[in-house]
């Protein structure tokens, strides 16, 4: 790593275990700032992450417009930009539209009382891995209409392996497993889609697939990437909005009083998106740098979150801020699908989790993924202690 880097190494312990102060002491030193090792501009300040992310002429996500091939695997509306995004994301739109939320929540409710009164009896247990994961799941599960995978052990190494190479521009040995990973999803979904299913978003695209003009890769890498950022992200949402909620008990009254904006201002202060990347098309200006054609540019959403340009009071934790207009879901062409179905999660999980178990508390020491990404605890030790009087 060359001397300059010293002032962002995302995968140094502490910074993984607190990236806030590094990030805004980028955003202050030098908010658009040169990574040698990663090869790429840094954008702290909300402003800039705007800018790029409403751009996709001028900041891409098909590296292809600059010569970059992109692996099959990767083709997806993730990494198609307007005008060869726009049919497919409006597909997704309508597909979501489709849906019905009302029974989406009434069954994430009783999925949520159900497994925390399971959890109960172990005293303690992982809160991520025992609870946020199959429950985010079970929701995405019944939103595509299919029934949950096996989480057996190859499907945990598949899913690993995805995970590690979303930082592959920081350990490029993750991206090949991580691209066979994707594929292996894929195929999986593809036989949902030939299986004829009859209900949630696979029916919605197996019976409207003829009005879209997409190859079968890039359709099935599309439902498999609605279908893992579906629950993967939510997952790591759920665990650093409780771990923070933890951390400061006397704000617990404020969060049942107005959950919804509450969930806004959790989304902000410890979302689990930290870093999204673009390509630059066409040498220009940003932030007072010359940006060539062809640079990568990463916008570190989490680092916007914070910035007091746009935030009053950005580090502290204001659960009745509003309003929010934080990064957290992304914004323009690609900004986040789920973000309704993150929404009820929250609500659902906060709102269950604290009125039903009082004393629920941390039970043991936390622990960071080693993930610049997707931020989120590779351990979360839980006890929920009684249950509370007023719960049936
Ligand atoms: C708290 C939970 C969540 C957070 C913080 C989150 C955050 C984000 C962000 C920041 C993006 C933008 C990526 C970019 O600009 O490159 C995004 C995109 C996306 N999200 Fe989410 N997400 C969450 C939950 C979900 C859920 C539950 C689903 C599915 C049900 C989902 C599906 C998607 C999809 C398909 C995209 C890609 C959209 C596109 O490229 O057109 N997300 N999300």
């Amino acid at each position: 790593m060359s001397k300059r880097d010293e002032l962002f190494n995302p995968l140094d312990p502490e910074v993984i275990r607190d990236p806030y102060p590094t990030y805004r002491r980028l955003r202050e030193t030098d908010p658009v700032y040169w990574h040698e090792q990663l090869g790429a501009w840094i954008l702290t300040r909300h402003a800039d992450c705007t800018h790029a992310l409403k751009n996709p002429d001028l900041f891409t996500t098909d590296f292809r417009k600059v010569g970059v091939p992109t692996p099959g695997p990767l083709l997806s509306l993730q990494t198609l930009d307007p005008p060869d995004q726009t049919p497919l994301r409006h597909f997704a739109i309508d597909a979501m539209r489709a849906q019905d939320f009302g029974e989406l929540e009434r069954d994430a409710w009783q999925r949520a009382e159900a497994l925390l009164h399971e959890l109960r009896s172990r005293g303690t247990f992982d809160f991520v891995h025992d609870f946020a994961t199959p429950f985010t799941l079970g929701t995405i599960s019944r939103l595509v209409g299919m029934p949950p995978p096996e989480a057996d052990e190859e499907w945990r190494r598949r899913n690993d392996q995805l995970h590690r190479s979303m930082d592959a521009g920081l350990d490029p040995d993750s991206e090949e497993a991580g691209l066979a990973a994707r594929e292996a999803f894929s195929d999986y979904v593809a036989r949902w889609l030939a299986g004829e299913p009859t209900q949630g978003i696979s029916a919605y695209v197996a019976d409207n697939r003829s009005q879209l003009d997409y190859s079968d890769e890039v359709l099935c890498n599309s439902l498999r990437a609605f279908w893992h950022a579906g629950f993967e992200v939510p997952a790591r949402f759920l665990g650093n909005a409780v771990t923070t909620l933890l951390r400061h008990p006397e704000l617990l009254e404020a969060t049942l009083e107005d959950v919804d904006t509450a969930v806004e201002e959790l989304v902000r202060f410890s979302g689990p998106v930290h870093v999204v990347s673009r390509m630059c098309t066409k040498n220009t200006e940003l932030g007072g740098r010359e940006i060539s054609r062809g640079d990568l540019v990463v916008t570190v959403l989490a680092a916007a979150n914070r910035d007091p340009e746009r935030f009053d009071r950005p580090e502290e934790l204001d659960l009745t801020r509003h309003p929010n207009p934080h990064l957290g879901f992304g914004r323009g062409t690609h900004s986040c699908l789920g973000n309704a179905v993150a929404r009820i999660e929250g609500r659902v999980v906060l709102t269950t989790l604290f009125r039903a178990y009082p004393d629920v508390r941390l039970a043991g020491e936390l622990q960071w993924w080693e993930n610049a990404t997707l931020r989120g605890l590779s351990q979360m030790p839980v006890s929920l202690g009684r249950v509370s009087a007023t719960i049936g």
